[in-house]
C-alpha cells in the first residue's frame, strides 16, 4: 500500500526520492509524486500510473532542492489520477499520507465552509489544508509549527503515517504515526522518514521505528519525538536491509528469485533453530518449558492464513490441542470467545497487515495474560513489537507481491514449533522427533530437485490457454496448499481459480467441470491418497484436464492424466513444503505467458496497511 518517503539532504534530493519510491514499488501503487523545496517554494510533480511516468516527466524537467517528500499511492478514496496523487498541498505546506482519515468528510465540510478549496477527491487532502489553516498565512517558526502540527494531528480519526514539509520556517520533516508504518533514517547524505526500511537501502545507515502515537520532527541536526504530549526517546538501530539483498540478482522477476531462494531459507531456518534434537527460538524463549495450552488460535491473512491452516492439521494430530484458525478481518469483528489458557499465534510476512495487528490488539486487550506469539518475517515490525514473542521467519526481504519464500518459511517454522512443543510436552518420542527433523533436513535437497523442474512446469502453460477458470484440489494438509495454489494463480495471472477440499468438490464446484477447467490435484501418499485419486477420476470422467502433483511411485500413477509433476517422497511435515514450489512455478509461468506484471500485479499491495 501507499509508500512514503521524506528526505532532508545535504545536497539535491530528487534522485534519493525516486530511488526510495522505486524500492517501495513492491508495496503496490497506482500513481506517484514528489514535492521538493527550493528557496522557500514547494514544487510538486505527480503522475498517474507507474513510476516510469513520473521519472520521464522529471527527466524532462528536474526538480532542484535539498528537501522533499514523495509518495506511491494505492487508491482508496478517489480514482488513480494525477489530481488524487500525493503530495497534497496547503498554503506553504506539502503532505504525504498512508492510511485512511475516517472523519475526512466532516473535516472537509468544515474547511469548505471556511472558504478552503480542495483539488482532489482524497481523504488525505484535509491534512495539509487543516495544517495551513492552523498555521495561518504567516511564516511562523518551529515552535508554532509544532503546535499547529499537534493540533492538526489531534483532529484526525482513523489510521495514518504522515510526513509534512514546509516551504519556509524550518528544515524539518514533520511526522506522525498511528496505525500505519513509519520509520526514520539517518545516513551520510541526509535524514529520512519512510514507510519501510527497504525504501532506505543505500541511503540510511541507521533507522528508528516510530511507535503508534508518535509525533515530531527530524532535521539534519535534531530529532524530536513526542507521545501524549511528552518528549520520548526511541532507539536507533543499524539498517536491517542492504542494497545488495534488495536486488533481482540476475533473475527476470523478484518472484522468480524468491522461489529459487527457498532451499537457502529452509537451510537458514534449520541452522538457526535446530541443534540435534533441540529446537530453540531465541526471540521467543518464553516457549521454552511452556505448558501446552487448552486452545491455540491462529490468525492471519492471505497466504499467511493458508500456512496457518496447514499447521492446524499438525497441531491437532501431534499435540491433540484444539486449534481455531481465522482470517484476521473476520476474527477482529466477530466477538470471538477467547477464554483463559489460550495462545494466539499470528502469522505475517510484513508484520504490518492492519487486520492481523488489530486481531492481536483485540486478543491482548481481552486477555492480557494469554500468550501472543507471532511468526513474522520483519522482526522490527509492529506485529513483532506488540507480540509477547516473535519467531523470525528468516526469509530475507520478500519483494514480489505474491508471497513465496515467506510462505515456505512459515510452514518450516510452524513444523519446528509443533515438533518442539510435542517433544517438550512428551507427546512425541525422541526417536520420532529425530525422524521428523531428518525429514525436514531432506527438504533442502528436495527443493533443489524441484527447482530443476521449472521447465517441466513451464511446459504446462498451454493447458491454461482459453480456460474459464482453474480448480485446485487437495485433502488434509494439502487442502490449504490447494487454496494457496489457486491464490497464487489468481494474484498474478488474473485467471479465476479456486482451491477446494477435494471431498467438497461434489457439493458444488463439480458443476463447473468441463474441458476448459484445468484441475490441479495434490495427491500425497501421507494424506488420504486413495480418496484423492477417486476425486481425480471423477474430474477426469467429466472431461477436465488434470495436472497431478504427487509423490506416488511412477507405476501407481493413474492413466490418462494430462501432466504429472513428481514430488519427492515427504513425511507429514514436508510434503506441503515440496508441493509449494511447483504451485508457485505454475502461477509464475502462466502469468508470464499472459504478459502480466508478475511482481506488481494490478490492484494488489504487498503490505496491506489499511483494513
Ligand atoms: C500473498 O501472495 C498475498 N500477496 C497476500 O495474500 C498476503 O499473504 C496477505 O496480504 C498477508 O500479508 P502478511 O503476510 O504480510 O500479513
Amino acid at each position: 500500500m501507499c509508500g512514503i518517503i521524506g528526505v532532508v539532504g545535504r545536497g539535491e534530493v530528487q534522485s534519493s526520492l525516486l530511488d526510495a519510491l522505486k524500492r517501495m514499488e513492491y508495496r503496490g501503487y497506482d500513481s506517484a509524486g514528489i514535492c521538493v523545496r527550493n528557496s522557500g517554494f514547494l514544487t510538486c510533480r505527480k503522475e498517474a500510473g507507474k513510476l516510469f511516468n513520473l521519472e520521464q516527466s522529471l527527466a524532462k524537467s528536474p526538480l532542484a532542492g535539498s528537501a522533499g517528500i514523495g509518495h506511491t499511492r494505492w487508491a482508496t478514496h478517489g480514482i488513480p489520477s494525477r489530481e488524487n496523487a500525493h503530495p497534497h498541498l496547503g498554503a506553504g505546506v506539502a503532505v504525504v499520507h498512508n492510511g485512511i482519515i475516517e472523519n475526512h468528510e466532516s473535516l472537509r465540510k468544515k474547511l469548505i465552509a471556511d472558504g478552503v478549496n480542495f483539488q482532489s477527491e482524497t481523504d488525505s487532502e484535509v491534512i495539509p489544508l487543516l495544517l495551513s489553516t492552523e498555521l495561518g498565512a504567516a511564516e511562523f517558526g518551529t515552535v508554532e509549527m509544532a503546535e499547529a502540527w499537534q493540533c492538526t494531528v489531534e483532529q484526525l480519526e482513523g489510521t495514518y503515517a504522515i510526513v509534512a514539509l514546509r516551504a519556509k520556517g524550518d528544515d524539518c520533516l514533520w511526522f506522525a504515526r498511528r496505525g500505519s508504518p513509519l520509520l526514520l533514517g539517518r545516513g551520510a547524505a541526509g535524514v529520512y522518514a519512510a514507510s519501510d526500511a527497504l525504501a532506505l537501502a543505500g541511503l540510511a545507515d541507521e533507522v528508528l521505528y516510530l511507535e503508534d502515537g508518535d509525533i515530531g520532527c527530524i532535521s539534519l541536526s535534531n530529532v524530536e519525538i513526542h507521545q501524549h504530549g511528552a518528549q520520548v526517546e526511541r532507539c536507533w538501530q543499524s539498517m536491517p536491509v542492504s542494497e545488495q539483498s534488495s536486488g533481482k540478482a540476475g533473475f527476470d522477476h523478484f518472484m522468480q528469485k524468491e522461489i529459487f531462494e527457498q532451499p537457502r531459507v529452509i537451510a537458514d531456518i534449520l541452522n538457526a533453530y535446530v541443534q540435534g534434537v533441540d529446537i530453540t527460538f531465541p526471540e521467543a524463549s518464553l516457549l521454552d518449558d511452556a505448558v501446552l495450552p487448552n486452545r491455540i488460535v491462529m490468525v492471519a491473512c492471505g497466504t499467511s492464513y493458508h500456512a496457518a491452516l496447514t499447521a492446524r492439521y499438525w497441531l491437532e494430530r501431534y499435540l491433540q490441542v484444539s486449534v481455531e484458525v481465522d482470517v484476521a478481518s473476520e476474527y477482529r469483528y466477530r466477538n470471538p470467545v477467547i477464554g483463559p489458557d489460550t495462545w494466539l499465534i499470528t502469522l505475517s510476512q510484513s508484520g504490518e497487515t492492519a487486520d492481523t495487528l488489530e486481531a492481536l490488539r483485540l486478543f491482548k486487550s481481552n486477555t492480557p495474560d494469554n500468550l501472543a506469539l507471532t511468526l513474522c518475517n520483519v522482526p522490527e515490525s509492529s506485529l513483532a513489537r506488540e507480540s509477547d514473542g516473535t519467531i523470525p521467519l528468516l526469509a530475507g526481504v520478500e519483494v514480489g507481491v505474491a508471497s513465496t519464500k515467506a510462505y515456505t518459511a512459515q510452514l518450516a517454522v510452524l513444523a519446528l514449533l509443533v515438533l518442539k512443543i510435542a517433544y517438550e510436552c512428551r507427546v512425541m518420542s525422541e526417536a520420532d522427533t529425530k525422524r521428523h527433523l531428518a525429514a525436514m533436513r531432506q527438504v533442502v535437497d528436495g527443493m533443489h530437485v524441484l527447482l530443476g523442474h521449472a521447465d517441466q512446469v513451464q511446459a504446462l502453460t498451454p493447458l491454461f490457454d482459453d480456460i474459464h477458470g482453474a480448480l485446485f484440489l487437495g485433502r488434509g494438509p494439502c487442502f490449504p496448499l490447494a487454496l494457496e495454489g489457486a491464490l497464487k494463480l489468481k494474484e498474478i495471472s488474473y485467471l479465476h481459480a479456486e482451491g477446494y477440499a477435494a471431498g467438497e468438490m461434489k457439493h458444488g464446484p463439480i458443476a463447473l467441470i468441463d474441458s476448459r477447467l484445468p484441475v490441479v490435484v495434490l495427491a500425497a501418499r501421507k494424506y488420504h491418497l486413495q480418496k484423492v485419486l477417486s476425486n481425480l477420476r471423477e474430474v477426469q470422467a467429466r472431461g477436465a484436464k488434470v495436472i497431478l502433483l504427487t509423490d506416488m511411485a511412477d507405476q501407481d500413477i493413474p492413466d490418462n492424466v494430462d501432466a504429472v509433476i513428481p514430488l519427492p517422497e515427504g513425511d507429514s511435515f514436508t510434503t506441503p513444503l515440496f508441493a509449494a514450489i511447483p504451485l508457485q512455478f505454475l502461477a509464475y509461468y502462466v502469468a508470464r505467458s499472459r504478459g502480466t506484471d508478475v511482481d506488481q500485479p494490478r490492484n494488489l499491495a504487498k503490505s496491506v496497511t489499511v483494513e
